[in-house]
């Protein structure tokens, strides 16, 4: 049996979070796409940890993670992960597996990725410049290096020859950066990845699944950040979706049964590209520094903006999502009036579709009025504790959605989750 948990609305929804509270009752956590361009928090022992490639569940007992296939994986990232989590006292050769059909993010990659957005200019996607789209590009180009390939004594050669291709590719963008110091830290890195748990992912995972263990798949960045059904081309690389954990794991569909949709009780986007429900105001301003919005990769100050609930049921539609999670419900405390954005209006025209290029088609929102709260949620136990405010709050977008909120997320600490009777 395998569950989801993944973000409905441009990453960063509390997705860490949320994994490591649920981790406890599964025995397998997997990542199955995307890369270091996810920065997944979650506090330990009231320690704050970021997590961009290991599975958030890495810090339970008896659970085993895994780094599925249709992850991006950087070697020198994973040293430093691994790190950081060996500080907590985890054994990872015991609980960490990675698929030996893991795309390899390499130096050039990386410099590939900066190359292409200094040359985009204002056009620029605003990539975390992790190495995450030329990866993916030889990956479906078929001339990508796999975390498998580091086990063959010919790596190194296969290495030099897509470097060259690289290096002619950065010739044409005019790129000159020396990247040695990169080279170095990566043959580094890879040998500590060659003596890992690498595995065949997908007999690894089918085979747990026989054995009836439970499987939780997390997903990274966020639905609106998918490759095909994102805001295009002001997206990652990836299937964020539900259907990336068939793609990503190996697991056939059918074995898919919840998918669990994490939603901010707000919305926030880091990076360029449309966000229709933004505020370019000191509502926003107000929002990042209530929320503390800034990316836990690069950290930069995220876009803040009212929650969009024609862009959450499309998610919910293309995910088939079965329940939600409300995160940072507690940043709208001290908010007077919320809106809730119920409709896009296109050239005079009210849709609660989201459209074809919104970046082109520019969606105005058209809001629902809500008197907020106000009032402190964030020492809440139960939803009894909880403003009947915000109940109303929930129950619209409830109705909204057609699909429910079962948790809310009160503070940032792991015990800071109530469920929704
Ligand atoms: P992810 O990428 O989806 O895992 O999310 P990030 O970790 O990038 O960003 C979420 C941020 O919000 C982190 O700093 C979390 O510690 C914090 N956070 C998560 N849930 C809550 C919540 O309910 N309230 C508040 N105030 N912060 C939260
Ligand atoms: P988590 O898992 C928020 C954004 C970048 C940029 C676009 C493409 O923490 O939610 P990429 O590096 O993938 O080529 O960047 O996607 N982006 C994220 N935004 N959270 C993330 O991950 C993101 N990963 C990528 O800011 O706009
Ligand atoms: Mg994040």
């Amino acid at each position: 049996m395998v569950d989801v948990i993944l973000g409905l609305q441009w990453g960063d929804e509390g997705k860490g979070k949320i994994v490591d509270f649920f981790a406890k009752d599964y025995d397998v956590i997997a990542r199955f796409q995307g890369g270091p361009n996810a920065g997944h928090t979650l506090y330990v022992n009231d320690k704050k940890v970021v997590l961009h490639q290991i599975p958030s569940g890495v810090f339970h007992a008896g659970t085993v993670n895994l780094i599925g296939n249709g992850v991006v994986l950087d070697p020198v990232v994973l040293k430093r992960e691994m790190e950081t989590v060996k500080s907590f006292g985890i054994d990872l050769q015991k609980n960490l597996f990675i698929s030996e059909r893991t795309h390899l993010i390499l130096p050039t990659h990386r410099a590939l990725d900066k190359a292409a957005e200094l040359s985009k200019g204002n056009q620029k996607i605003g990539s975390t410049l992790k190495g995450i789209g030329p990866t993916y590009m030889d990956k479906t180009g078929r001339n990508g290096l796999r975390v498998g390939d580091l086990l063959d004594k010919n790596f190194t050669t296969a290495y030099i020859k897509l470097r060259l291709k690289h290096q002619r590719l950065l010739d044409n963008f005019n790129f000159h950066e020396d990247i040695t110091s990169w080279e170095e830290e990566f043959f580094e890195a890879a040998e500590i990845l060659k003596g890992m748990n690498i595995v065949n992912g997908e007999y690894f995972i089918n085979n747990k699944i026989k054995e009836g263990k439970k499987v939780l798949a997390e997903g990274a960045q966020g639905s609106m950040l998918d490759i095909d059904f994102g805001t295009f081309p002001y997206v990652t690389s990836s299937n964020t979706i539900s259907a990336g954990v068939s793609n990503g794991l190996g697991i056939a569909p059918q074995l898919i049964n919840d998918v669990i949709g994490v939603t901010k009780a707000y919305c926030t986007r880091v990076g360029s590209g449309p966000f229709p429900t933004e505020l370019d105001n000191e509502l926003g301003e107000s929002l990042r520094k209530t929320g503390n919005e800034f990316g836990a990769t690069t950290g930069r100050p995220r876009r803040c903006g009212w929650i969009d609930l024609v862009a959450l049921r499309y998610a919910c539609m293309i995910n088939g999502v079965t329940q939600i999670v409300m995160t940072k419900a507690d940043v709208l405390d001290a908010f007077k009036e919320l809106q809730v954005c119920t409709t896009y209006k296109i050239n005079g025209k009210e849709t609660t579709e989201v459209p074809f290029q919104m970046d082109r088609q520019k969606p105005e929102p058209v809001y629902q009025q809500f008197t907020g709260w106000n009032s402190n949620t964030d020492a809440a136990k139960d939803y009894a504790a909880l403003p009947d405010r915000m109940k109303e709050y929930v129950k619209y977008i409830n109705e909204y959605l057609g699909v429910n909120i079962h948790y809310i997320s009160n503070g940032p600490g792991r015990d800071q989750l109530i469920k929704v009777f």
